[in-house]
């Protein structure tokens, strides 16, 4: 045991697998910790205000279910995965800090200029992955709905390959006009 531990190499691996854990352990609270609504929805000034507390979000179905089950913010949000979790923790995550930091979204008129954008780059995203998220709790080929306007439209949506938040925009927040270039994007005429 003693001359193994003398091999430099053993010692140093040894440490390197404690500290791995360690980190690993770290990063799954810290991930853990930054997922909750608690921390996202009330962090800084504009998701409080204008994110969580807002009434279209509060009345929106996906927060007054009747099923129990109540996605927040990290669910549609923040990647699955903690390698993905962590990434979009810490390129997200300061970019967001930054701009809280340095704008007075205080100010509403500030905000609203911004959140145009922002959303705009959300449905980007969500365009980009496939709607990855909203996949994590729907899964397409056994939606059974009963309206018929639906089965078309996700039959369509089947056919021509439209992802979930090609149709589903402006689902839990306060409307925000789509831009063209998402539209573009989409391809088929939405018929909301
Ligand atoms: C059920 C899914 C869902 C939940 C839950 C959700 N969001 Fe969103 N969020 C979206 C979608 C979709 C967009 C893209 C814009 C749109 O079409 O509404 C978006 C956009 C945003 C934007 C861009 C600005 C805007 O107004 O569109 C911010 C910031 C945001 N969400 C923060 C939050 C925060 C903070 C929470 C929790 C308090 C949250 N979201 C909960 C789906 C969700
Ligand atoms: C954490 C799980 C979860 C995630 C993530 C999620 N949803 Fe939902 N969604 C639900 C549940 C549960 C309901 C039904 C609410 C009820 O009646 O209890 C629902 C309802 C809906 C509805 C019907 C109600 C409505 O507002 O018209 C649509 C459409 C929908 N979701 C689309 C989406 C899209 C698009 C996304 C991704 C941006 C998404 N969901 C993300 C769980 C989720
Ligand atoms: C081509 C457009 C389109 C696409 C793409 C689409 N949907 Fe829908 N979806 C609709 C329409 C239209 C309705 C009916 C809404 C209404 O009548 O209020 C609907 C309804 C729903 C409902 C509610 C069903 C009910 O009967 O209450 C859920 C849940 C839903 N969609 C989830 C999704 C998910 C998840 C995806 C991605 C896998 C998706 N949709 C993709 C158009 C679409």
């Amino acid at each position: 045991m003693w001359r193994l531990l003398k091999r430099p190499y053993i010692i140093t691996s040894a440490i390197g697998l404690l500290l791995g854990v360690a980190l690993m352990l770290g990063a799954e609270q810290l991930d853990r910790f930054t997922t909750t609504d608690a921390f996202c929805a009330s962090s800084c000034h504009s998701m409080q205000t204008y994110m969580a507390n807002e009434p279209t979000y509060k009345k929106s179905i996906h927060r007054t279910t009747s099923s129990g089950v109540q996605p927040g913010c990290a669910d549609c949000h923040v990647p699955k995965g903690l390698i993905a979790a962590s990434w979009s923790h810490l390129i997200d995550g300061s970019r967001d800090l930054y701009g809280e930091l340095t704008n007075d979204y205080k100010k509403p008129e500030l905000w609203q200029a911004r959140r145009d954008e922002l959303a705009w780059q959300v449905r980007d995203k969500m365009l980009a992955d496939d709607s990855r998220n909203c996949r994590s709790c729907h899964k397409d080929k056994i939606i059974k709905t009963q309206r018929l306007r639906a089965q078309r439209q996700h039959e369509l949506a089947q056919r021509e390959k439209v992802t979930c938040i090609g149709c589903h925009f402006n689902l839990v927040h306060a409307e925000v006009k789509p831009r063209k270039s998402f539209l573009d994007k989409v391809r088929i005429d939405i018929q909301p």
